[in-house]
């Protein structure tokens, strides 16, 4: 059962801006328990085998210690993960941002995390999620709900948004570096895109972010001592088709580590 309702005014800076902060949608006993589990898991690099765990940053070697490591679908690694009062909050906050009235249902649960181990955790780059898409035939219409299981803040690497960036189409991106065996994206410099107006969201643990698929963001590198843990939701509607042979080309050069272990199971 949901516990977070939002206010039009809520909805209506979501819709104007294309991100919005909620102070909590989850409590003091379960976050601990989260955080337990969420140690666990990156520790055991759970999910490496079938490629969903990786480094985002980094090429992602064997042998080399990961810049930003990735695990998709952590709730399949760790029970601790699923069906949370956080993740009920986290569908009824989509809910109300994709589909008040409620004709289609949203989809989904926590997607990934993102973990920046304390002193390197590295800088996520700015994107737009919707990049990532592997058919950028259909329009996504989707939110991240973005939650630390501790507090965060600039130092540790909080939310930052460009307001209103969510009302223009996907700009051209790259591979992080420009390494197409990186998994990360990021927007390339010649987007021309101008920085100067972002927003960062310090917020405590349990507060989240939510932010719909073309909003621009960007975390920094963890300075801090702690270690920076990150879960994402996402939560979607059908997507929709679109007619003008919309293409991603840095998708389809990408060859990551991942991909290889992926592809042998
Ligand atoms: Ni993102």
């Amino acid at each position: 059962m949901s516990t977070v309702k939002l206010t039009d005014e809520q909805q209506r800076f979501f819709h104007e801006n294309g991100f919005l902060e909620v102070p909590q949608i989850s409590n003091p006993d379960e976050l601990a328990r989260m955080r337990r589990a969420y140690d666990r898991i990156f520790s055991q690099k759970a999910g490496r085998e079938e490629g969903n765990e990786f480094d985002l940053a980094g090429t992602d070697e064997e042998d080399k210690e990961a810049a930003l490591p990735q695990i998709l679908q952590p709730g399949k690694y760790a029970e601790e993960l699923r069906d949370t009062q956080a993740e009920a909050n986290a569908r009824a906050i989509a809910q109300q941002l994709l589909c008040p009235d409620g004709s289609e249902e949203v989809r989904g649960g926590p997607a990934h995390a993102i973990f920046k181990p304390a002193h390197h955790g590295a800088a996520t780059p700015w994107h737009q999620d919707e990049a990532y898409s592997p058919h950028p035939e259909n329009d996504s219409r989707n939110v991240s709900i973005w939650m630390p299981l501790q507090e965060a803040t600039l130092e540790n690497g909080c939310m930052q948004f460009i307001p209103g960036s969510h009302l223009q189409e996907i700009l051209p991106h790259r591979s992080i570096n420009n390494d197409p065996r990186i998994h990360g994206l990021e927007v390339t410099p010649e987007a021309g895109v101008d920085f100067s107006t972002a927003v960062a969201c310090p917020l405590q643990a349990g507060g989240v972010t939510i932010h719909p698929g073309r909003t621009l963001h960007y975390t920094g590198a963890n300075h801090s001592a702690i270690p920076r843990r990150a879960l994402i939701f996402m939560f979607s509607l059908s997507s929709l088709p679109r007619n003008d042979n919309r293409r991603f080309p840095w998708n389809e050069t990408k060859q990551t580590a991942r991909l290889e272990r992926a592809a042998k199971q």
